[in-house]
């Protein structure tokens, strides 16, 4: 990839919005109210907007290796936070992806440095479902079902957050589980039901 190259494309990018929207960037600068917050994985195959449709302003989005929700992860919980809280966003979306190379090494043993403790987070979701995994024979379906379950996971700490936890019952904010389809392109809605779910968290995890 030529760097010069992307600065002729933004050229051409700039030129390209100008001509259906005199006011484009104008109105960009006036702010941002976007209704959806995309927790996502940092992989350069899942282009976050680009696979949802979505226009600059429309979704804030966060993204790290895994699409992890990490308690103790001062950027994802600021992110969350201003979000939930400031923005007042009416969705949040977790998005994992098939064939994640960060839940792929969390399958391995293998010493990687200052990701261990990043990739130990989806260690413990494996622990959490080991009894499901470890019934998986195919090693894929298991690769598969562990990014499903990381991405359940992730939710389950998005909702431990007390902003969440008030919008939820303030505004119904909600919360979804994705998992995009790298060999496909298909975006899939994992329907998890967190009604069920929260039933047996939440006199844990309850705050408010
Ligand atoms: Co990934």
């Amino acid at each position: 990839m030529n760097i010069k190259q992307i600065f002729k494309n933004n050229d051409e990018w700039i030129s390209e919005k100008l001509k259906t929207d005199k006011k484009y960037f104008e109105n960009l600068y006036l702010g941002q109210s976007p209704e959806i917050l995309y927790i996502g994985c940092s992989d350069s195959r899942v282009s976050a907007e680009e696979l949802m449709g979505v226009k600059p302003g429309e979704v804030f989005v966060h993204r790290n290796i895994a699409n992890m929700v990490s308690n103790i992860d001062l950027s994802a919980m600021s992110v969350v936070t201003y979000a939930v809280t400031h923005l007042k966003v009416k969705h949040i979306i977790v998005c994992g992806h098939y064939y994640c190379g960060g839940v792929k090494a969390a399958m391995q043993s293998s010493d990687l440095g200052i990701l261990n403790p990043w990739l130990r987070n989806i260690r413990d979701v494996y622990r959490l479902h080991k009894d499901e995994l470890n019934f998986i024979v195919n090693e894929e379906e298991k690769y598969k079902r562990l990014v499903e379950l990381n991405v359940q996971e992730q939710c389950v700490n998005v909702i431990k957050t007390s902003d969440v936890q008030k919008a939820y019952s303030e505004r119904q904010l909600t919360v979804h589980g994705w998992v995009f389809d790298i060999k496909t392109g298909k975006l899939i809605d994992l329907k998890i039901d967190f009604d069920n779910i929260l039933k047996h968290i939440m006199e844990i995890y309850r705050i408010i």
